[in-house]
């Protein structure tokens, strides 16, 4: 499973370790920040869990930049991966939400679960939530259920 997060205070970053470390019970894990990431990192993971922050009521620039970066590639080697989304945001987060899930449907990518959007200063709360998703989303793709 692949894990591709970008994190500007932090807090993105938290949450990646978090899902990184409930979804490692499962499986394999690499994690990579956005712009250390690939088309060649997709084409060898069976699952995609993105993690990044709202800004400006979009999708952070680093993240979109990679999935920029890997639209066209995925295309051409004809990739498809189940992927979740864990988004972190001050107090809204639904205008990243809308923009992965549009870019992602492109891809086609098919979502493995609904988005979880995390508000607020990262708490135990939140970090329990990524590890939650984390272990669901490589369960969910060590069964083969996606
Ligand atoms: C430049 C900037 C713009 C932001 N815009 C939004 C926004 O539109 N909506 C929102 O809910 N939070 C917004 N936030 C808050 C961040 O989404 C939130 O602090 C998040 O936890 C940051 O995670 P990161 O620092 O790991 O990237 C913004 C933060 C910054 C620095």
């Amino acid at each position: 499973m692949l894990i591709v997060y970008h994190s500007q205070s932090g807090s993105s970053a938290k949450l990646a370790q978090a899902a990184s470390a409930g979804a490692r019970s499962e499986l394999r894990v690499r994690t990579l920040r956005a712009w250390d990431a690939c088309t060649n990192d997709l084409a060898v993971a069976d699952g995609l869990l993105l993690i990044a922050a709202e800004n400006s009521g979009a999708l952070s620039g680093s993240m979109k930049d990679f999935l920029d970066r890997s639209f066209y590639p995925a295309i051409a080697r004809g990739l498809v991966l189940p992927y979740a989304l864990i988004l972190s945001a001050g107090n809204d987060g639904r205008g990243a939400q809308r923009q992965a899930q549009r870019i992602l449907s492109g891809y086609p990518f098919p979502a493995a679960t609904e988005p979880l959007i995390l508000r607020g200063e990262t708490c135990d709360a939140h970090l329990r939530d990524s590890a939650a998703l984390g272990q669901a989303f490589a369960a969910g793709l060590a069964m083969g259920i996606f």
